[in-house]
């Protein structure tokens, strides 16, 4: 399989850089299960300051990333992979909410560029001529794209094949069927009085798939009612279909 192709473009490759280089992601980079470039905005800056901002049209506070080192950078990357399917995505609070679905599509794709917005934001022209999807981690603001960035390179190269030395464990993951796990305990039994439940040492392994789920099925409940409604609604639509 060809290595997925991830560009960044920042104005703090730095950071990028350095997460690239740590567990699960630094390793998927070393094997060549993907491939990693940053791309360094300021590089593509028309004066000898260095500089990619200006204030916005129209007043207000703040400054706004220019179109032109953005358009360049593009360019760039473009002529470097002339015949390849690049998918683009801007990092926003106002982009639509990362899931683990984005997360499973995004892996088998080819080519991902990112590109991290400082500042205010960037031109809204570049927005519209360069960026095929816009991408929130969250409702808040954080200074930059990078680390949103980062947190959705993480979740997609750990999908992966051969990212994780037990595949199955990103099977089993809390989101792909859409329930939070179950509790996880691990040796010794006891611990300072605090008994692993008796199930899992009971090595009966249909008991322990039913209490597993009925463990997901209560934390999801309790903690993520959105989740559990849709859980319970996928079911519904499962069990109508099969009835007609
Ligand atoms: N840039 C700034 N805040 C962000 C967020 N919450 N998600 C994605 N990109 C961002």
């Amino acid at each position: 399989m060809n290595p997925l192709k991830i560009d960044v473009i920042s104005t703090f490759p730095g950071i990028v850089e350095t997460f690239a280089e740590m567990g699960i992601v630094g390793r998927a980079f070393k094997q060549n299960l993907a491939q990693l470039n940053v791309w360094n905005l300021r590089d593509y800056a028309d004066d000898r300051f260095r500089h990619i901002d200006d204030e916005p049209y129209g007043g207000g506070p703040g400054m706004v990333i220019k179109p032109d080192p953005i358009f360049r950078a593009f360019d760039d990357i473009r002529s470097r992979y002339p015949d390849e399917a690049l998918h683009t995505i801007y990092l926003t609070p106002q982009g639509k909410p990362f899931n683990q679905e984005h997360a499973q599509w995004l892996s088998t794709q080819e080519h991902l560029v990112f590109l991290c917005g400082r500042y205010k934001g960037i031109d809204q022209r570049a927005r519209e001529a360069l960026v095929d999807e816009e991408f929130s981690i969250g409702d808040y603001v954080l200074s930059g794209g990078e680390l949103a960035a980062f947190v959705m390179i993480d979740a997609i190269i750990r999908l992966l094949p051969d990212a994780t030395s037990d595949g199955d464990s990103v099977i089993s993951d809390t989101f792909p069927f859409g329930l939070l796990d179950a509790p996880l305990y691990t040796r010794p039994a006891e611990y300072r009085g605090m008994q692993v439940p008796e199930v899992l040492l009971s090595g009966n392994h249909a008991e322990i798939e039913k209490w597993r789920l009925e463990h997901r099925l209560e934390r999801t409940k309790q903690r993520r009612k959105d989740l559990f409604e849709q859980y319970m609604r996928r079911l519904e639509d499962r069990d109508n279909e099969q009835g007609q």
